[in-house]
């Protein structure tokens, strides 16, 4: 199965956890059937400075006859905020990726590491955000002027449809017993239309249970109660805040991974960090993230759930060996990005061949 996958490998700490992605994939064509070309496609702050785009049409059309895009960071601190990270909003609106697909899976050997007091972390967190990516305020309509602003919130009829369907498809492949929607409508007429087609459509799934809850009641609920979500479907403004605050219940934003996808199409994987400036060229990002995305990569548009698992699986039996700093234990291993892609590649190595 030959499958051609862009790399964008990006700014900071972008191209230090991108090579570890990679270096699962080769893993995966070693010893399957699976046969990958890779193709760069640059994008991103350095890529701006260069050629005064971030994204250049070549790279865009690279993307565009690639079966799936592996996307590591992008943003320079010394760019205004915004100049390198629209290339991602022109990614996800110019190849329509609909859902942005965000697990918070909480590994029981991570436990220690998760913010939360065992009492609130109670049987375990293992939330998948399904956050709706091309409208809301990311359609980007609004204007600037020196002493006012706006933002338009658009959200149409199919857009909230398709989204939520994908999100109750979803938990019927993963057996959810509930469907959580988060959005604000005691305030918002965008929430009003979003929870009437909420409503609609469950009507489709009687077998599994629907909630709804304000945007603000969620973020509470979230760090009170994560063990009671499962499928949580939002729209787009909500779904990047939510995610981050799932992403750190975790253990470390260096372990959240998402899919954009548009399902049977062209999709783009990354993890959820930014490029992390910071501890950039150290070598000590955690590569986690970027690895977990490549298992989404496989669950989405390859439809193998099989290596999905077994990336899991490797990743949490390297965990049980060595971290990176920012999830570290006194009792493991501190290893550099390089040294924990390569455990888990040794344990997916193990797994592949058996
Ligand atoms: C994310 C990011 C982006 C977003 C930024 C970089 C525009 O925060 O992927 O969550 O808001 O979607
Ligand atoms: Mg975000």
């Amino acid at each position: 199965m030959k499958k051609i996958i862009a790399i964008t490998r990006g700014d900071g700490c972008g191209p230090e956890v991108v090579n570890e992605g990679i270096k699962i994939l080769k893993i995966v064509s070693e010893f399957t059937d699976y046969d990958f070309e890779f193709k760069d496609a640059p994008a991103g702050g350095e890529v701006w400075k260069q050629y005064g785009t971030n994204l250049p049409e070549k790279s865009f059309e690279t993307i565009k006859k690639s079966d799936t895009l592996l996307f590591g960071a992008i943003g320079l601190p010394d760019l205004p905020p915004g100049v390198a990270e629209s290339a991602i909003m022109k990614i996800r609106q110019g190849l329509d990726l609909y859902v942005n697909l965000r697990p918070a899976k909480l590994y029981d050997v991570l436990r220690e590491k998760c913010p939360l007091k065992s009492e609130f972390i109670g049987s375990g967190i293992d939330i998948t955000f399904v956050r709706e990516n091309t409208e809301g305020l990311y359609k980007n309509v609004g204007s600037l002027g020196e002493d006012s602003a706006e933002n338009l919130m658009f959200y149409t009829r199919d857009g909230c449809e398709r989204i939520i369907k994908f999100a109750f498809e979803f938990a019927k492949k993963r057996n959810h017993k509930i469907v959580t929607s988060v959005d604000k409508a005691n305030l918002l007429n965008t929430s009003k239309l979003w929870r009437k087609i909420f409503h609609e459509m469950s009507g489709n799934y009687s077998n599994i249970e629907t909630e709804d809850i304000y945007i603000d009641a969620f973020t509470q609920w979230l760090i009170r109660a994560p063990h009671r979500f499962q499928t949580v479907v939002t729209g787009n403004m909500f779904g990047d805040i939510i995610s981050d605050e799932g992403a750190f219940l975790i253990g470390s934003l260096g372990m959240g991974s998402s899919g954009n996808i548009h399902p049977g199409k062209v999709s783009m994987y990354e993890p959820i960090h930014g490029s992390a400036p910071d501890i950039a060229g150290k070598g000590i990002a955690n590569p986690i993230g970027t690895i977990l995305s490549v298992k989404i990569m496989f669950e989405e548009s390859f439809n193998s759930s099989e290596i999905g698992n077994e990336i899991d699986h490797a990743v949490e039996e390297a965990l049980q060996e060595g971290r990176t700093v920012d999830i570290k234990s006194k009792s493991l291993e501190t290893l550099s990005t390089m040294e924990m892609g390569d455990l888990i590649a040794n344990k997916l190595k193990s797994k592949l061949k058996a």
